[in-house]
């Protein structure tokens, strides 16, 4: 009993078993909402279907750095085990971001940097080559003669800084390009309108060609021109970030509303891998680049099917994780019904054994009880038989008195006599009490009196005779009747049936079961 109930417990163990992985929250500060945000939080988000133990909490910016201070602050006190950043300037965050990684949460820099070296690792693309690729790309275009302007990104932001820097350097090696204005934006599509108008202001010339620091302010600036009537069509517009989808820079060129864009790509299942060798302490490089390509009007329909394939397949995988979690519920209910059924099994196993180990004594202690039983009766009809030779041991000194009846056994009065001392002892025949003073009161006379006349009667005492009567009813039930040894002997007035069967062998010689109906 107890292996088995090992057994089962080991089961019921095995069951609360499920997969155990430690739990994760991964805090995501942005500095800004945008769709190239969107693409990369999709992304973090279908890692967590492979990663069902991270938790994902994301705040964004807004591009104010003392916004993204506070959220930092706060997803620390949620007590998030890894913080992914892209800090909206590289100056204005940097102790903060040293304030965390001292604090012992590795901190990720995503996309844009910090002034700051407290980071446990980097991933983005290199936004000087970024840069430095158009800058030589549109000299080409441009048959490395023409008047180039700048919007770049937000001041103070690593990918903004960058950028330019990468672009001047590589304009300044062909003599005949002239980046003839500059301005900033905050990445943002108006802020790219609002800085090409201010550049218009000051800049009277002609414009052959706007590099955008992002997309949305190479389309901002596009505006402008046009609006301004000092672009009839002729001028290019090139951009960075290449977003895939409806209103994305791909879409844009494949519209010829750019002429290219590059690719700032996203990635965010790589970004959920390098968190989790992180926190799971695997080795894991400090630094790393992704990267990047020029999309142009020969290509972009390409990368537009292909970005169809991609979301038909995350579709796919929408689908199947929400399939998954249906099948983890059920499979939870399946446990816990499993679970139930096992713990019922153990408290029905206990039961019966309690059940069992009572059976069993009982069975004993009745044995016992029969045993007892037997015991008594059996002394109590020695007793009875004693009492009968004490009886005959006095008439035999004192001698028969009543010899008139004794003269004539088969007289009148005798047969009269038997018949009535024969219906009081079958009369209380299954009373197992009945002792012979309760015949000879029932009788009118005493013990004695009934003893010498039932002996000169028929020659024996009174027991021998009741016993006899007893034996011989059982005898008939025995033969007619289809109750069990135990109920007859019971009805006959035995209160034992082992005794029963030793007195039926001895009268008899033979076994109840022998004549026995059944
Ligand atoms: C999105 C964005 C992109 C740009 C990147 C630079 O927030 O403005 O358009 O390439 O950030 O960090």
């Amino acid at each position: 009993m107890k292996r088995a109930i090992t057994l089962i417990l080991t089961l019921l163990m095995l069951c609360a078993c499920t997969e155990k992985r430690q739990n994760y929250i991964i805090g995501v500060s942005q500095c800004s909402e945008d769709s190239w945000r969107q693409k990369l939080k999709e992304e973090l988000e279908i890692a967590t279907y492979f990663n069902p133990n991270v938790q994902l909490i994301f705040t964004s910016a807004n591009d104010d750095s003392k916004q993204q201070e506070r959220q930092i602050d706060s997803l620390i006190s949620q007590g998030v085990d890894l913080l992914i950043i892209s800090p909206n300037q590289l100056e204005t965050l940097s102790d903060n971001i040293d304030r965390v990684y001292d604090s012992g949460i590795p901190v990720i820099l995503f996309d844009r940097k910090s002034n700051s070296s407290k980071y446990s690792a980097f991933m983005g693309t290199d936004n000087y080559q970024i840069g430095e690729m158009m800058g030589h790309y549109l000299a080409g275009v441009l048959d490395y003669k023409g008047k180039v302007a700048e919007i770049g990104g937000l001041q103070g932001s690593s990918p903004a800084e960058e950028r330019h820097n990468g672009f001047v350097d590589a304009i300044s090696t062909y003599p005949e390009i002239e980046l003839v204005a500059f301005a900033s934006g905050d990445w943002t599509q108006e802020s790219g309108y609002r800085a090409m108008k201010e550049i218009l202001v000051g800049y009277q010339g002609e414009i052959d060609a706007v590099f955008g620091g992002n997309d949305r302010m190479a389309v901002g600036a596009r505006n402008a021109l046009r609006e301004s009537g000092r672009d009839s069509g002729e001028v290019i517009y090139l951009g960075v970030d290449a977003l895939p989808g409806k209103d994305g820079g791909i879409s844009q060129v494949a519209d010829s509303i750019l002429y290219a864009s590059a690719i700032y790509p996203t990635h965010g299942d790589e970004l959920m891998l390098l968190s989790l060798d992180i926190l799971e302490g695997r080795e894991y490089p400090r630094e790393t680049i992704m990267k990047s390509s020029i999309v142009t009007f020969d290509n972009a329909e390409v990368l537009l099917l292909q970005h169809e394939e991609v979301v038909r397949q995350a579709n796919y995988l929408h689908t199947m994780h929400d399939q998954a979690g249906k099948m983890r519920e059920s499979m939870k209910l399946q446990q816990i019904i499993i679970g139930l059924m096992l713990l019922m099994a153990v408290v029905v196993s206990i039961l019966l054994s309690v059940y069992v180990r009572a059976y069993r004594q009982k069975r004993h202690f009745s044995l016992l009880l029969q045993e007892e039983k037997e015991k008594v009766e059996r002394q109590r009809d020695e007793l009875e038989d004693q009492r009968d030779k004490l009886i005959e041991l006095s008439i035999g000194l004192k001698g028969v008195e009543d010899d008139s009846e004794a003269t004539d056994p088969g007289g009148r009065n005798n047969r009269e006599f038997m018949q009535k001392f024969n219906s009081v002892v079958e009369k209380s025949l299954s009373d197992p009490e009945i002792s012979v003073e309760d015949i000879s009161t029932e009788l009118c006379m005493s013990r004695v009196q009934l003893y010498r006349k039932v002996k000169a009667i028929s020659g024996k005492s009174p027991v021998e005779i009741i016993r006899q009567i007893r034996l011989a009813k059982a005898d008939k039930m025995l033969n007619e009747t289809s109750m069990n040894i135990s109920e007859i002997a019971y009805k006959v007035g035995f209160s034992s049936a082992s005794y029963f069967t030793k007195c039926y062998r001895d009268y008899f010689d033979r076994l109840p079961t022998d004549v026995h109906r059944a």
